[in-house]
């Protein structure tokens, strides 16, 4: 199914209020929050400006609603251009006919984020889980390794444990 459908029907059936509508396992979004706090580990927050991308016009004028004060885009072209200090993607490099999904995209996705940004934080499903959801794309740390290799020497993969992993690429 596309993944815009995939995520309005989610949307639809769970609410604007249920971390399930982004196809995350819990209502309360536990399982999401523990990858934010991974994330959150590696950067610095202290930035003042920042965009919130996805490409879901419905989930995006959710945020909007949500947090008026704050810039959000569903259009990648609107800031492809500029660079930016950081650039964050939760969620995204697992979905089924997603940006990472096969070997040539993964490529040009890792290289598109690490144009617009000094530093980029992704995280991937991994290929060591054992539990498993549909819809859900898993991946060789390894060959994320590889790929990521091609853009920069500074990577690093952070694997501890078996459910997925963290990818960060920087400049420098
Ligand atoms: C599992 S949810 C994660 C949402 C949010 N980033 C988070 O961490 O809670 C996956 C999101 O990826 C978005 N998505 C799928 N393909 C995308 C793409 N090519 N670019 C940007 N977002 C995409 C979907 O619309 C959906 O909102």
């Amino acid at each position: 199914m596309d993944i815009k459908k995939f995520y309005n029907k989610k949307l639809e059936q769970f609410g604007e209020n249920d971390f399930r509508s982004l196809n995350w396992s819990d209502e309360e979004g536990k399982s999401a929050k523990k990858r934010y706090k991974q994330m959150s580990q590696y950067v610095d927050f202290k930035c003042k400006n920042y965009i919130g991308y996805d490409i879901n016009e419905n989930l995006i004028a959710l945020a909007k609603k949500k947090y008026p004060k704050h810039n959000w885009i569903y259009d990648l072209n609107k800031f492809k251009s500029k660079p930016y200090d950081l650039c964050i993607s939760s969620g995204v490099a697992g979905n089924r006919g997603g940006p990472a999904c096969k070997h040539n995209n993964l490529f040009t996705w890792l290289s598109l984020l690490s144009s617009i940004s000094n530093k980029v934080l992704i995280n991937f499903p991994s290929n060591r889980a054992t539990i498993r959801s549909a819809n859900v794309e898993y991946f060789s740390p390894e060959y994320v390794l590889g790929q990521a290799l091609n853009i920069t020497e500074n990577v690093q993969i952070i694997h501890k444990q078996k459910a997925d992993f963290l990818l960060i690429l920087t400049h420098e």
